[in-house]
């Protein structure tokens, strides 16, 4: 894994969505896999400004989503499709009927799921996946003890997770306790992860997931597996990672961020 600590979030998210711009000039029909949450916000902001100063296109940018709640309808204010309209699709020029997230009401959830992944499959994989990280270390939703061999399914959220999430909704009564995600294995299977964290409430998770063992216990260790794996990370975020040093010289000498 390469480890890339800046002093801010915005600068962590500006160097991701330069990686990810850079790789929609070479393939302009990237596909992307996207985080919701608190964390990828910046990233989305620099995207959208990149398309509006720069003329970044996203026209023919697929998007896949990681998760999505169970039980709520996509223009529920807490959806996952929802914060997406609202902090991305909308703000660009992405075709709205290249997103994908998986669908919170399905009814049948084995053969979404499936059909979730065959999708992946037939436009050729997921390019770059965004990712942040749970303070309990989970990836998309597959909390601690997934099988890193994963694949989209449905999930049932941890109470830390439930928690953590509260403050999307009206009430932490109103968070779905279950949730579809990419697997594990969905995640490993992309050519590229981002990994994003920020905030001293991530340093743990962060220091567990590059530098600890590979366990299900901490989900995000698994992308120790991950050929492609950066995870840019804010100063907080960084204060128990026990390589920074080594992390610091690499970032300043490589060819590709440099
Ligand atoms: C959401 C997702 C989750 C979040 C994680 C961190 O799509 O994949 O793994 O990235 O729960 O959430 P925030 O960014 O809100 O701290």
């Amino acid at each position: 894994m390469e480890v890339i600590v800046q002093p801010t979030p915005a600068e962590a998210a500006r160097i991701a969505a330069m990686l990810i711009a850079r790789a929609i000039e070479r393939k302009p029909a990237l596909v992307l896999g996207l985080a919701t949450g608190g964390t990828p916000l910046h990233l989305y902001d620099e995207l959208v400004r990149m398309h509006r100063e720069e003329g970044l296109d996203l026209s023919r940018v697929r998007t896949f989503n990681l998760d999505e709640y169970l039980g709520l309808p996509p223009d529920h204010p807490a959806s996952y499709r929802r914060f997406m309209k609202e902090h991305f699709f909308d703000r660009t020029n992405i075709d709205p009927r290249r997103t994908f997230v998986p669908d919170g009401l399905t009814q049948d959830i084995p053969r979404h799921c499936r059909e979730y992944e065959e999708l992946i499959e037939s436009v050729g994989g997921i390019d770059i996946q965004i990712l942040g990280i749970g303070s309990d270390g989970h990836i998309g939703f597959n909390e601690p003890t997934s099988s890193l061999a994963s694949r989209t399914r449905d999930k049932m959220l941890t109470a830390q997770t439930r928690r953590d999430n509260a403050r999307f909704f009206a009430s932490p009564d109103d968070v779905p306790n279950s949730c579809l995600t990419m697997g594990i294995g969905t995640i490993l299977d992309s050519r590229q992860c981002l990994l994003l964290a920020f905030g001293s409430h991530k340093a743990d998770a962060v220091a567990a997931a590059v530098e600890g063992p590979v366990t299900s216990m901490i989900p995000a260790s698994a992308l120790q597996f991950h050929a492609d794996a950066k995870v840019l990370v804010d100063e907080p975020a960084a204060t128990k990672l026990k390589l920074r040093a080594y992390y610091d010289y690499a970032y300043r000498h490589s060819p590709v961020l440099q």
